[in-house]
């Protein structure tokens, strides 16, 4: 199967899972995190073909649109196993899927490869700035968070379980991972984009408690 085939037909798949989804990892997300990927992408030396098909099922196993028992890569694995594409291709991009997403503030999640570290990096500028501000509130209100509570502070959480069953006001995760993310990006063009989306989110900070305090 030729490669356009590939994204293609995984494009029109990603699509229809991720139509109704309203946490904030619709497919409109996908689709942006593909772009980045691939504006990224163009200023290193990588394999764009595997950096797109792994920023396109980079959510499909995640663990906060799953069951908890569900195996990380398996809906992937499936899905790859089901198009006629090389064997290392599917392991290339099968690691990516497992090495991107975040576990909490105070855990690492190194990457090995270029292609992961770029989509690492694309996955993470979709969470901060504008959008990243969006898709936080959309996220706090499918899980019933409130938006913010003065009296309850925000936490460092020392591993993934503590950071999974997390329940805070949704003002709390900027804290506890948006403003973490300029500091963990791995390229130099990505290092960039977070540097102006993190201002954005502080300067929105300080309007939200002026606002909060009846001070603007
Ligand atoms: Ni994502």
């Amino acid at each position: 199967m030729d490669r356009g085939a590939v994204i293609q037909k995984t494009e029109r798949f990603i699509e229809s899972e991720f139509r109704l989804e309203g946490s904030g990892h619709d497919w409109f997300h996908v689709d942006r995190v593909r772009k980045m990927a691939l504006r990224i992408g163009e200023e290193e030396k990588c394999d764009l073909f595997i950096v797109e098909l792994a920023a396109l099922l980079h959510d499909l196993d995640d663990w906060k649109l799953n069951n908890p028992e569900h195996q990380v890569g398996s809906k992937a694995e499936k899905w790859l196993c089901s198009m006629e594409i090389e064997v290392d291709t599917i392991s290339r991009v099968l690691g990516i899927i497992g090495e991107v997403s975040f576990k909490g503030a105070g855990v690492e999640t190194p990457v090995k490869t270029i292609e992961a570290a770029i989509v690492q990096d694309a996955d993470r500028l979709d969470a901060i700035g504008a959008i990243g501000i969006a898709r936080t509130f959309a996220y706090g209100g499918n899980k019933n968070r409130l938006i913010y509570d003065p009296a309850i502070d925000p936490v460092m959480h020392n591993d993934f379980e503590e950071y999974k069953n997390n329940m805070a006001p949704t003002i709390n995760h900027f804290y506890e991972k948006l403003l973490l993310l300029k500091d963990r990006m791995n390229t130099n063009s990505a290092k960039i984009i977070a540097e102006q989306r993190h201002n954005f989110m502080t300067e929105y900070l300080t309007q939200f408690y002026d606002e909060w305090d009846a001070k603007r």
